[in-house]
């Protein structure tokens, strides 16, 4: 397949590797004309423009069989997401339009679930962003499947395209709450019977290419390990495997979380691995984050922080 992946990152660059030694012809999209030398060593074709801006994309080769976008605006503004997520989106459409994809997938994100109840998540169940970062991610998502967006647009889709709403992601040198515990900076919220929900890098990877091939366009997939954690038993194993404390407890509703549009929801896989039939290679957060603290040891990067209380 002539393959096209716009936004090759943490997730993108590894797909795209993984993709070439599958025997695909892969084009990798990014701004930064800095990253072709990663692209090129990775076996990838590197396009360089910024989907922001339309007049940039008229300008590239077309003719993809398979198109995943799996862009990021690093954090950023509201502003930001708008223009990456969904003016990107929007822009990547029309340019692709006149020669569509047999599939389009988009890695969107589990934050379109507002639940903080802890109930369990499956695709039907409703939406309701806490954030309004993720509202935007909503509303892309809308867009590719022609089923809304703002200002009445796109009513039809004009791509196959499928969503996966990928859980938090963790991987080699990837993992924010670990980085936080070898650190010391980690705090357990309240009792920290929140849950977590998370999917290793290349569990990611899978999905996307089973969602290339058997994904159906119009559906949208939950992209989530096997096992929801809650915050106290994630840090419990940690502290047990690394041979530390748990962290210290800090109130629930604090100013930071309620920034960060904390929720509590255990998301459900069921959908993505009865329909996609992916099975996982990191099935818990246990077995992928085994692997990380091996790979850390055996390269001797594994730093932990005593903890002096
Ligand atoms: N990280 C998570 O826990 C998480 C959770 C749920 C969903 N996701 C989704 O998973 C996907 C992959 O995330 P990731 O961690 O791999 O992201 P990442 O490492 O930040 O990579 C994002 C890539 O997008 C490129 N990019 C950003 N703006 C662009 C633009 N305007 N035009 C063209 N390229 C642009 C960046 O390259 P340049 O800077 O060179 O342009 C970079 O290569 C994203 O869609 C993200 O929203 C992530």
């Amino acid at each position: 397949m002539r393959c096209l992946i716009v936004g090759c990152g943490y997730v993108g660059l590894s797909l795209g590797a993984e993709l070439v030694r599958l025997g695909h012809e892969v084009f990798g999209l990014r701004r930064s004309a800095m990253a072709e030398s990663e692209l090129k060593a990775a076996g990838i074709q590197s396009l360089i423009a910024d989907i922001t801006k339309p007049d940039k994309l008229a300008g590239l080769p077309v003719g993809f069989d398979w198109v995943v976008n799996c862009v990021a605006s690093s954090g950023g503004s509201v502003e930001d997401y708008r223009q990456i997520y969904l003016q990107g989106t929007r822009h990547l459409l029309e340019w692709l339009a006149p020669s569509p994809p047999k599939k389009f997938v988009y890695t969107s994100s589990t934050s379109v679930y507002g639940q903080t109840d802890g109930s369990q998540v499956k695709e039907t169940s409703p939406t309701g962003p806490v954030t309004e970062t993720a509202k935007v991610l909503l509303e892309t998502e809308q867009v590719l499947l022609g089923t809304g967006g703002s200002r009445g647009r796109s009513p039809h889709p004009t791509v196959p395209g499928v969503i996966l709403r990928v859980a938090g992601i963790y991987g080699p040198e990837r993992g924010h709450g670990f980085k936080q515990f070898l650190n010391n900076k980690a705090r357990l919220e309240g009792d920290g019977s929140r849950f977590l929900n998370m999917i290793h890098r290349d569990d990611v990877i899978g999905c996307i290419i089973a969602a290339l091939k058997n994904g159906r366009p119009g559906e949208i997939y939950n992209a989530v390990d096997d096992e929801p954690v809650s915050q106290v038993n994630y840090f419990q194993w940690l502290a047990e495997e690394l041979g530390k404390d748990l962290p210290p407890s800090v109130p629930e509703n604090s100013d930071e979380n309620r920034k960060r549009g904390v929720t509590s929801k255990r998301v459900l896989n069921r959908k993505l691995k009865m329909e996609l039939g992916y099975q996982f290679k990191y099935p818990n957060f246990r077995k992928g984050y085994t692997a990380e603290i091996l790979r850390l040891e055996r390269a001797g990067e594994l730093h932990v922080t005593p903890d002096e209380r």
